[in-house]
């Protein structure tokens, strides 16, 4: 898929869907804000969810008092909805509408969220890309958090086909530069009612 078709697939996407129809909608991103409350983050460490579509996990980071979030999509439409969503808060984000693969990274990130984007990638050198720039965007004794389908979830999210990562797959793709320090698989049920094994690693940067 090239670039344009895939900014126009999440561009239409975004436009004729309601959030709480799409398979990854969470009324609360459980599993993400677990595995950042063990963190410690401080509170003005720079944060970034990547992907972030419409997720929640925006409005919790700043109910826990964090003052430097970024939220990057490849979609517009989504971040608009993002910003209309939160009204007055949305001054607090920096909103970046980038490819993830195309965004120059120059912020040093203490800790980058990832849940269901990274699984687009198929080809081999756009998930090198990936990791160059987890690794170039996150400063060392940062934190990357990552979900996606697991072994045993779904070929297809949104319709896009996806590669499926077990734990360990992650954990081999994010080696040498990160150190795993939880992981666990997780049924998300889409409000469809369709189960979605996710794998969810939480990795340090070394
Ligand atoms: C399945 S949704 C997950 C959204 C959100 N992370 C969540 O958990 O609710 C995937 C999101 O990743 C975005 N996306 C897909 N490929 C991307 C890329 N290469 N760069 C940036 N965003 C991308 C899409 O626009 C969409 O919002």
């Amino acid at each position: 898929m090239n670039q344009t078709d895939k900014k126009g697939h999440w561009e239409n996407i975004y436009q004729t869907k309601e959030f709480h129809e799409v398979g990854w909608f969470q009324s609360r991103p459980d599993v993400s804000l677990e595995f950042i409350d063990i963190l410690s983050v401080p509170k003005n460490a720079k944060i970034i969810d990547v992907g972030a579509g419409e997720s929640y996990l925006v409005d919790h980071l700043l109910d826990r008092g964090f003052g430097n979030i970024y939220v990057l999509d490849i979609s517009s439409s989504a971040i608009e909805k993002a910003k209309y969503r939160l009204g007055e808060n949305a001054k607090k984000i920096n909103w970046i509408v980038s490819d993830i693969l195309e965004f120059k990274i120059n912020i040093g990130f203490k800790l980058w969220h990832d849940r269901a984007a990274f699984h687009f990638l198929l080809k081999k050198e756009e998930i090198e890309k990936y990791v160059e720039n987890a690794v170039k965007g996150i400063i060392p004794g940062g934190y990357l958090i990552i979900g996606t389908f697991s072994e045993k979830g779904p070929d297809k999210c949104s319709g896009l086909p996806v590669r499926r990562y077990s734990i360990n797959e992650l954990e081999s793709t994010f080696l040498p530069y990160f150190k795993k320090i939880k992981a666990l698989n997780i049924d998300h049920i889409t409000p469809g009612g369709q189960v979605q094994n996710y794998s969810f690693c939480c990795f340090k940067r070394l």
